[in-house]
């Protein structure tokens, strides 16, 4: 046991923030005391992300800003967590002296041993992957959340391979979470008010534990709770259930959102990625989820600036994208990452000023398509669920429609974790405006209009 106090910065994506939780738990559980700046630490974690440069980056400069945290406390630590402490340990402990303990993603629970060598005066590390982590019996400890919207971690690893990918590296194999510790942790999140949960995994549709699929998941999982939403993230074009398409079409707690990641329009490219679909079978892919589910809010993530990506390769990916009219994208430079079938076989040689101009010509024309769509909106009636107060002014409120988009409006009586009917007014690339007609919920919202 330890009553030490400690702080954890995390970086990267949900999957991350996720894993913070599980650490939390466990350092708690330890007797530890969570805290919320980094000066008032005796342990400082960062849970670190690798996918690309820019992320390493900020996290080195980060750790030698704590370097100098260190020089003035003695005996203060610093731990490096997640995708990064593989790659780096050696780098990170030898040379550096940046960091005395490295804790890879499956080896959490060895933290308590871990920062006990530490006192010891030696450093620590573990970076063991596994094949059967999945911290199914640890209940997250959730610091910083809003209280209204929570992750849950359903899989772990990944076992794609796409050819920029370094998570498969970084956090090793697919895995799946039993469906039982699954279904408690949402249980648990519905007794505590939470409204909505977003299933997380690198690649949701390979959900498989015994005889439950990704399809039976969802379903099992939004029967918990009939006012709590439920999303997903990520799905791979490439085996998307379409039973879990006629699944959303009828539960009204399913979102009508799926992030559906195309990375390029181009099926060379998709081919030189190892994405293993083509531009046609996408596109038929998005077609028909807008079939069943006829309001689909659609997003994806784009990588641009791939190796040997053509003019014509990237106009195709600038035409899948406005074919599709995604409400949202997460668009990125190709960054070349160690490890990955794209570094040992490919050469990053589209120069960085062709990435950045291609770069933002997908992000121009994303962002006209996002305002050309939200414009559509005005007049229509959604239901939000208020995450909190809006950004801008503590009198207006802010939550997402059922479509995950951003909408504020006036405070009036409500509060955070209402549901609240909304009319559209007025929008942005990003936000929608509305004012609120009255607070709601989801069985009265989508109940079918009464048969005269
Ligand atoms: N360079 C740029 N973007 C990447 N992504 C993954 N690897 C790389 C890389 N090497 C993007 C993909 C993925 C998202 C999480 O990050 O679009 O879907
Ligand atoms: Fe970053 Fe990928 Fe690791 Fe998430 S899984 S933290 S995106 S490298």
């Amino acid at each position: 046991m330890s009553d030490k106090r400690f702080y954890i910065e995390t970086y990267g994506c949900q999957m991350n923030f996720s894993d913070s939780e599980i650490v939390n738990s466990i350092l708690m559980k330890d007797g530890m005391q969570p805290v919320q700046t980094a000066e008032e630490a005796d342990v400082i974690f960062v849970n670190t992300c690798s996918i690309r440069e820019n992320a390493e980056t900020r996290v080195w400069n980060r750790l030698k800003e704590f370097r100098s945290l260190k020089k003035e406390k003695d005996d203060l630590t610093v731990g490096v967590l997640g995708c990064m402490a593989e790659r780096i340990r050696d780098q990170i402990i030898d040379r550096e002296q940046l960091v005395d303990i490295v804790v890879g993603p499956d080896a959490y629970r060895d933290l308590p041993n871990l920062l006990a060598e530490v006192d010891d005066g030696r450093k620590a590390v573990n970076v063991l992957l596994s094949l059967e982590e999945t911290y199914a019996d640890i209940s997250p400890v959730r610091t910083s959340d809003n209280g209204v919207s929570a992750f849950v971690s359903i899989m772990r690893g990944c076992d794609n391979m796409c050819a920029f990918c370094v998570v498969p590296f970084t956090r090793g194999r697919e895995r799946s979470r039993p469906l039982k510790s699954i279904l408690n942790e949402i249980q648990q999140l519905s007794d505590q008010g939470y409204k909505e949960v977003t299933l997380l995994g690198q690649n949701v549709n390979s959900y498989q534990y015994e005889d439950v699929d990704f399809t039976q998941l969802m379903d099992q999982a939004s029967k918990v709770d009939p006012e709590m939403r439920f999303r997903f993230s990520s799905p791979h074009p490439k085996d998307f259930p379409e039973p879990l398409l006629h699944l959303i079409a009828k539960r009204p707690n399913l979102c009508s959102y799926i992030h559906i990641p195309a990375q390029a329009g181009s099926d060379t490219t998709l081919e030189r990625m190892r994405r293993p679909y083509t531009r046609e079978q996408y596109l038929n892919l998005t077609d028909k989820m807008r079939e069943i589910i006829p309001d689909v809010s659609l997003s994806t993530d784009i990588i641009t600036g791939f190796c040997d990506e053509t003019e014509e390769e990237h106009a195709d990916t600038l035409s899948l994208m406005k074919k599709v009219r995604f409400d949202l994208a997460y668009m990125f430079a190709y960054s070349e990452r160690e490890r990955t079938l794209a570094h040992r076989k490919y050469d990053d040689n589209v120069p960085e000023d062709v990435k950045k101009r291609r770069l933002s010509e997908i992000i121009e024309q994303q962002m006209n398509i996002q305002e050309e769509n939200n414009k559509q909106e005005i007049g229509k009636r959604h239901l939000v669920l208020v995450e909190g107060e809006s950004k801008r002014s503590s009198e207006q409120l802010s939550g997402r429609t059922d479509t995950n988009k951003m909408v504020v409006f006036d405070r009036k009586d409500f509060q955070k974790g209402d549901y609240v009917e909304v009319e559209i007014t007025d929008c942005t690339s990003a936000t929608l405006m509305a004012k609120p007609v009255k607070k709601s919920s989801i069985q009265e919202f989508y109940a079918e209009p009464a048969l005269v």
